[in-house]
């Protein structure tokens, strides 16, 4: 099968009434599908962890999700303001996330390390005022 997409969509800065909304209709878009349901559930966590990383820390992207017979590819990308350090973004606890975030129950800084732990290869372009993008493959 060639490679098709199954869901693009835009995701604002700060929009924390959509925050979830990518990850649920591709839920739904999956099951339809038969994908099996230990694949579907990787898939939604990492793309819930992507969409409230844009809503909480970007300036807004999208993600895009596609599907090809061996795997299924999750792009997150935004427009800044980026990561200055990857490796200490993805340590445990770590997180930039301010009171505000923290009172609605995120910034425990595990989204990442998540990220890295339900994919089967995850690649990151960022860099300190860039963009930033996360492509994440769960295999099939
Ligand atoms: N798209 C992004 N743009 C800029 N910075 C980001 C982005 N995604 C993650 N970060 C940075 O990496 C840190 C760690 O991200 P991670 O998802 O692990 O934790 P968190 O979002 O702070 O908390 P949690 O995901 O547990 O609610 C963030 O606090 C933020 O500083
Ligand atoms: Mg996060």
């Amino acid at each position: 099968m060639q490679e098709q997409t199954l869901l693009q969509s835009k995701i604002e800065q700060g929009d924390f009434t959509r925050g979830g909304e990518v990850s649920s209709s591709l839920k739904d878009v999956l099951r339809k599908l038969g994908i099996k349901s230990e694949t579907s559930r990787r898939v939604t966590i990492v793309t819930y962890e992507l969409e409230m990383n844009i809503i909480i820390h970007s300036l807004g992207g999208e993600i895009e999700v596609l599907i090809s017979s061996e795997q299924i590819k999750v792009v997150a990308t935004d427009r800044g303001p980026g990561i200055p350090d990857v490796e200490k973004a993805f340590q445990p606890g770590f997180s930039t996330a301010d009171d505000f975030v923290r009172g609605m129950g995120f910034g425990a800084g595990m989204g990442l390390n998540n990220i890295k732990h339900y994919s089967d290869q995850l690649t990151v372009e960022t860099g300190q005022g860039k963009k930033s993008k996360f492509t994440a493959i769960i295999c099939l």
